[in-house]
């Protein structure tokens, strides 16, 4: 008998996972034996990332309603149908002093984080109960949500907005705390080096920062039959940081 596949049938969109943790949330999910689209900005990069992973890519702007609108036919077209939204494209500014930070810094955050999460509901939530399909999003937030960090005050904001609209929209949500990834340069304000690293780390119990594979079998198991009773959960990948 074929191995059971935990992600068999499903079909998933995956924002921003051409790198980081998106690519990671991707790859265990085609692993799982789901049909993934990768939604990107980057061309470059998603293809890539696709072709390397064997799955789909569609450029994508998760700030457009029209992308968003695309995206749905692409699953539709391509695949039937759509069960799972991962909503992890993010960006930060720079961490800076709050009177610093312009229009420009706000807007980027605000739109990335904050409304692309709403437009994903406000076009998909109408497909998925005229199908009576029951629909999955996962919301990459972060500890920063929880317990906000200095200097990254609009950052903090928008990921402590996620998370509060994921419970009312019952669906759920991770926090994760990486190290090794992209946007770590950004938050610590200075290069990412051991030495940069260290204030980061330590205030972690398990004294590391999260992986790609990490937040991606959080999000494998709740996209899963096995977390079909859980909602509204914000479910923290982060060493124990939050506690
Ligand atoms: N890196 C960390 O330390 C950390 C910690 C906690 C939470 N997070 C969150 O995890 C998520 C992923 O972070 P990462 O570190 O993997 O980032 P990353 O920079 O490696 O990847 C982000 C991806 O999103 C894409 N993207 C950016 N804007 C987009 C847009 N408007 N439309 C579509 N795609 C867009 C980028 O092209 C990129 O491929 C983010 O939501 C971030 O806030 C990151």
């Amino acid at each position: 008998m074929a191995p059971h596949l935990r992600l068999q049938f499903k079909v998933a969109i995956v924002t921003g996972g051409a790198s980081g943790f998106g690519r990671g949330i991707a790859a265990k999910f085609v692993e799982e034996g789901a049909q993934v689209i990768i939604a990107d900005l980057s061309e470059e990069a998603g293809s890539a990332a696709a072709a390397e992973l064997k799955c789909d890519f569609v450029r994508a702007d998760v700030t457009r309603r029209a992308d968003w609108e695309a995206l749905l036919r692409t699953a539709v077209d391509r695949f039937g149908g759509l069960d799972v939204v991962v909503n992890n494209a993010g960006m930060t500014y720079a961490n800076k002093p709050t009177e610093t930070v312009t229009e420009h810094d706000f807007d980027l955050v605000m739109n990335v984080n904050v409304k692309s999460v709403w437009l994903s509901t406000d076009v998909l939530l109408p497909y998925f109960l005229e199908k009576k399909r029951p629909g999955c999003f996962i919301q990459i937030a972060s500890t920063a949500g929880v317990r906000p960090r200095p200097n990254l005050t609009w950052y903090n904001a928008s990921k402590a907005a996620v998370i509060n609209a994921t419970k009312v929209r019952r669906a759920m949500q991770t926090s994760c705390y990486a190290t090794n990834v992209t946007m770590t340069h950004l938050f610590l304000g200075k290069p990412d080096t051991e030495e940069n690293r260290k204030g980061f780390l330590s205030v972690v119990p398990l004294g590391r920062g999260s992986t790609p594979a990490d937040v991606a079998n959080a999000c494998c198991y709740l996209a899963s039959e096995e977390a079909s009773f859980i909602t509204g959960v914000n479910l923290e990948v982060d060493g124990g940081r939050c506690v």
